[in-house]
């Protein structure tokens, strides 16, 4: 079975602002670091750290974070976060965790909802490789709500079904089979975006998930829209069945 994977999706400059514009994701990463055991003498690596979602927080509570990123979209968001928080202890390497070179061992590795690899098992086992005393990675269990809707439309958009890629259960087999057994945490939904979207801002913010680059499925859209989402007052919300889960564990050095 193919599965669909949009690996690349932020390397879309619009994406990677809209990404970096979101309130809940910047609280989301606050409470996520806030959960964490460190000590403030710590380096940390954060995979994948879009505009520093988890690399902001992490950056105020310990020694250095390396956000390892490769879309220069989001490292630009980083950078300019970074700098407006006055932080001066971030590193930042622009590359793909698993083409990323010359990184030393840190205290924690954080790899947060950036697991799109496409050779899962060596990206985990170099996260342990480079972690002396945690790590932590961030991944989904079910169908996420940006699939469920794919899974909905595709076929009628696409003329094909869209099947969603590997959940946490995926992930933790694959730890398992390297003899790593990590505590697993299922976080929920975390938080959610609480601001509503007007019919123009939610039509927009499908054909993007559904990668329509015209408005010829409008009608479509507008219709999903309206039996699926919630309306209260004139602001619209999308239903949001996301279950978020974390996996940690104390790397093993062979
Ligand atoms: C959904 S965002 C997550 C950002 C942040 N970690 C968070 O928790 O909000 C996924 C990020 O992973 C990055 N990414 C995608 N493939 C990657 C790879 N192979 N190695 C490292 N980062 C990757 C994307 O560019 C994007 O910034």
């Amino acid at each position: 079975m193919e599965v669909q994977v949009t690996k690349d999706y932020y390397q879309d400059e619009e994406r990677a602002r809209k990404y970096s514009q979101m309130e809940h994701l910047w609280m989301d990463g606050e409470d996520r670091v806030a959960g964490f055991d460190l000590d403030p003498s710590w380096t940390v690596i954060d995979v994948g750290s879009g505009p520093g979602i988890m690399t902001v927080p992490l950056a105020k509570r310990c020694a250095k974070v390396t956000a390892v990123e490769p879309s220069p979209h989001m490292v630009k968001f980083l950078q300019a976060r970074a700098a407006a928080e006055g932080l001066t202890n971030i590193d930042i390497i622009k590359a793909k965790w698993e083409e990323a070179e010359g990184l030393k061992p840190h205290d924690v590795v954080v790899a947060s909802y950036c697991l799109l690899m496409p050779d899962i098992k060596a990206a985990l086992l170099k996260m342990n490789g480079l972690a002396r005393e945690r790590v932590y990675i961030y991944w989904f269990a079910g169908t996420t709500y940006w699939e469920r809707t794919r899974i909905d439309l595709y076929p009628m958009i696409h003329g094909r079904p869209y099947h969603p890629g590997p959940k946490v259960d995926v992930i933790y087999n694959v730890l398992y089979q390297l003899g790593i057994y990590p505590d697993i945490e299922v976080l929920g939904q975390g938080r959610v975006r609480e601001k509503g979207m007007s019919m123009e801002e939610a039509l927009s913010d499908l054909r993007d998930l559904l990668m329509l680059s015209d408005r010829s499925h409008d009608r479509l859209l507008r219709e999903y829209i309206e039996k699926e989402y919630k309306l209260s007052g004139d602001a619209l919300f999308r239903p949001d069945c996301t279950v978020r889960v974390r996996l940690s564990w104390k790397p093993f050095q062979k």
